[in-house]
């Protein structure tokens, strides 16, 4: 029997709505998305925040570092409004609120994008034991100090390098369950070399349907897309 690819929602359903907000998460749920994956910082008084960038430039009315602004001054920015007038209003979640609302129905790929929010996001994850979560991180020595912490704690290997045998190799060192190429790095040696080391794969970000496809016949077993909405296709 042939088993579905697994479909992540990057950054929420981000082709649809403001990434990383409680819009773009609702909307990847609604899409039938099976997971979301999000992005996470620390707030200036160490607050487990969900944004992409270090700084809050790019999506929200503010500026300034994530590091540097409080969560009270954070929440008072407008992080939707630069992607459509309508989303007005969505603000900077807050790492336990999206796992307050995600439960036991969809998984959440949590990739921690600032090495101190390590600790913050392990003491977080406790509260909320009900909820399915995998974390990655680009930063590896990150996801081997998260192993040492919590031995039971599901870790994905994310590497942006041409040399993915050598972040492979860490991985499977770090008991990672997946790998997570970008989608161009992606091919049947790549493949193979994982589900060989017993390690699933899911290539980054795939909006094309022609290359969803085709990397589905390599034989991945999801993908990360911005409009999860029919399986993934744009
Ligand atoms: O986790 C997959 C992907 O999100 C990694 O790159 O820059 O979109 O966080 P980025
Ligand atoms: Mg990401």
């Amino acid at each position: 029997m042939e088993i579905a690819p697994f479909i992540w929602a990057h950054r929420g359903a981000s082709g649809l709505a403001p990434e990383n907000t409680m819009a773009a998460f609702r909307q990847a749920e609604l899409a039938g998305a099976d997971g979301i994956e999000l992005d996470v910082h620390l707030s200036r008084d160490g607050r487990p925040v969900v944004i992409h960038d270090e700084t809050i430039d790019r999506t929200t009315d503010g500026s300034g570092a994530v590091a540097d602004i409080l969560l009270r001054d954070l929440q008072r920015r407008d992080a939707g409004s630069w992607f459509a007038p309508e989303f007005c209003g969505e603000t900077v979640p807050l790492l336990e609120e999206v796992l307050g609302w995600a439960a036991d129905r969809i998984r959440l790929n949590i990739e921690i994008k600032s090495p101190q929010a390590g600790r913050a996001v392990l003491d977080l994850l406790s509260q909320f034991p009900d909820v399915s979560v995998l974390i990655s991180s680009f930063r590896h020595d990150l996801l081997f100090s998260m192993r040492q912490w919590s031995p039971d704690l599901p870790i994905a290997f994310l590497s942006d390098s041409c040399f993915w045998r050598l972040a492979l190799k860490r991985a499977v060192a770090c008991q990672a369950e997946s790998f997570h190429p970008p989608e161009r790095h992606v091919t049947r040696v790549l493949v193979n070399a994982c589900h060989q080391l017993g390690m699933k794969v899911f290539p980054w970000t795939v909006d094309d349907t022609r290359r969803r496809d085709t990397l589905l016949r390599i034989g991945v077993d999801g993908l990360f897309t911005n409009f999860p909405q029919g399986n993934g296709v744009s």
